[in-house]
């Protein structure tokens, strides 16, 4: 389902202490506006229509430069306010789903939208919700503390989902006291049906200042580990030494292939672009490509760097077996490691090479050709 987004990013942050408001301050060196939009950009929404405090529409436009489908529009001295003019907003393109979420959620991703969006296919509205773990009193002078039940209570978080033209007439027939506090209140008081999809406490609202702290330490967890592997071989041939973790080896033989033939070379570039599941190495350079023939493989390794940097991951470690009878590693392992940390601008260590024979079976063991296999791991977002 195609979706549009307004972010409420117009307030002041009272509770959250001294310093600039909470959309504005740095989390793991970002701003915590910029958290929220890169997450719903990826998420897929066609247009994010930020909010923001009259004054600061230059500064937002400045900090979101980096995602293309933002619009900054001015907000409201409220919440309802502010997302009422993010609605506005998209008034004359009107989508068919909205979703409106707080600037002050930073760790919002896709696994949040998609539940919403399925949840709006037979709804009006849906939220995320959790459960109330602590037990729940409330305060009177007459009697003290009492306990209230917490049968039937949640927590609601953003972002909510709606169809835009029911939440749109919602705000505008809204007749409360006060303005909602979320947005499915006003959908709910015009009798629309809204439903639960599960919360997650990462989408834990910055509110006061204990909860940067928090926010940090969450922010350090929002990269994962990815793994990719591979593998490759060569036949040996005629000629005087083989290509081998982009080193040329002294041996009684070459090594057959279309490029350097560096098989080590090969299986890390395939174990690069597996970690970031950007398919193998003869569909970024087809052996039928004349320009690869001969090529040297430390073009491969370092195009497939590349697009680890271009998903925004970065290469961690990598760890290199050779297969083979003949050559020796042994005398080369450290010139090899350091060759491979050249090529992919990694510290030494991060840099494994290690080597075995498959104790002369198979057809390393009849040294008709030698074999290599890779395993890199890559920190991503
Ligand atoms: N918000 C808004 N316009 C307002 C008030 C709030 O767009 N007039 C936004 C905030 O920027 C925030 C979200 O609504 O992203 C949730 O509100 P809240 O956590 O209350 O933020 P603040 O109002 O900024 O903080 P405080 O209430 O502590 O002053
Ligand atoms: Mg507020």
């Amino acid at each position: 389902m195609e979706f549009s987004v307004v972010i409420a990013a117009a307030g002041s942050g009272s509770r959250a202490g001294a310093g600039p408001a909470k959309q504005w301050r740095l989390l793991a060196g970002k701003p915590v506006l910029l958290w929220s939009v890169e997450g719903l950009a990826a998420a897929g929404a066609q247009e994010i229509v930020v909010a923001v405090s009259s004054g600061e529409e230059a500064r937002a436009e400045a900090a979101l430069t980096s995602v293309r489908q933002v619009r900054v529009v001015t907000g409201g001295a409220e919440r309802a306010h502010s997302v009422r003019l993010g609605l506005a907003a998209m008034a004359d393109a009107p989508p068919g789903a909205v979703l409106i979420h707080d600037a002050a959620r930073p760790f919002v991703t896709s696994r949040h939208v998609e539940p919403l969006l399925t949840a709006l296919e037979a709804a009006d509205g849906a939220v995320p919700v959790l459960p109330v773990a602590d037990t729940l009193k409330r305060e009177s002078d007459q009697t003290g503390l009492t306990t209230v039940s917490r049968d039937g209570l949640f927590r609601v978080q953003t972002p909510q989902a709606f169809r835009y033209p029911i939440l749109a007439r919602a705000y505008e027939a809204w007749d409360g006291p006060e303005p909602p506090t979320d947005d499915a209140a006003a959908v709910e008081r015009a009798g629309g049906r809204v439903v639960a999809t599960p919360g997650d406490p990462m989408l834990m609202k910055l509110t006061y200042p204990e909860d940067f702290v928090m926010a940090e330490a969450l922010a350090g967890q929002t990269r994962s580990i990815r793994i990719g592997q591979g593998f490759d071989a060569h036949r040996f041939g005629p000629g005087d030494g083989v290509w081998l973790c982009g080193l040329k080896i002294p041996h009684d033989h070459g090594l057959i292939g279309h490029s350097d033939a560096d098989a080590g070379l090969h299986a890390l570039t395939d174990a690069i672009l597996g970690a970031v599941a950007e398919g193998d190495i003869g569909q970024h350079f087809p052996p039928s490509d004349p320009q690869w023939r001969g090529a040297s493989s430390d073009r491969f390794v370092q195009h497939a760097v590349g697009l680890v940097h271009t998903a925004g991951a970065r290469v961690v470690n990598v760890d290199l077996t050779l297969i083979c009878e003949a050559p020796k590693i042994g005398p080369h392992r450290q010139a090899m490691r350091a060759r491979i940390a050249e090529i992919m601008g990694l510290p030494i260590e991060r840099v494994s090479v290690k080597a075995t024979t498959t104790e002369a079976m198979g057809f390393t063991g009849r040294r008709e050709g030698l074999a290599a296999q890779a395993v890199v791991s890559v920190e991503a977002p």
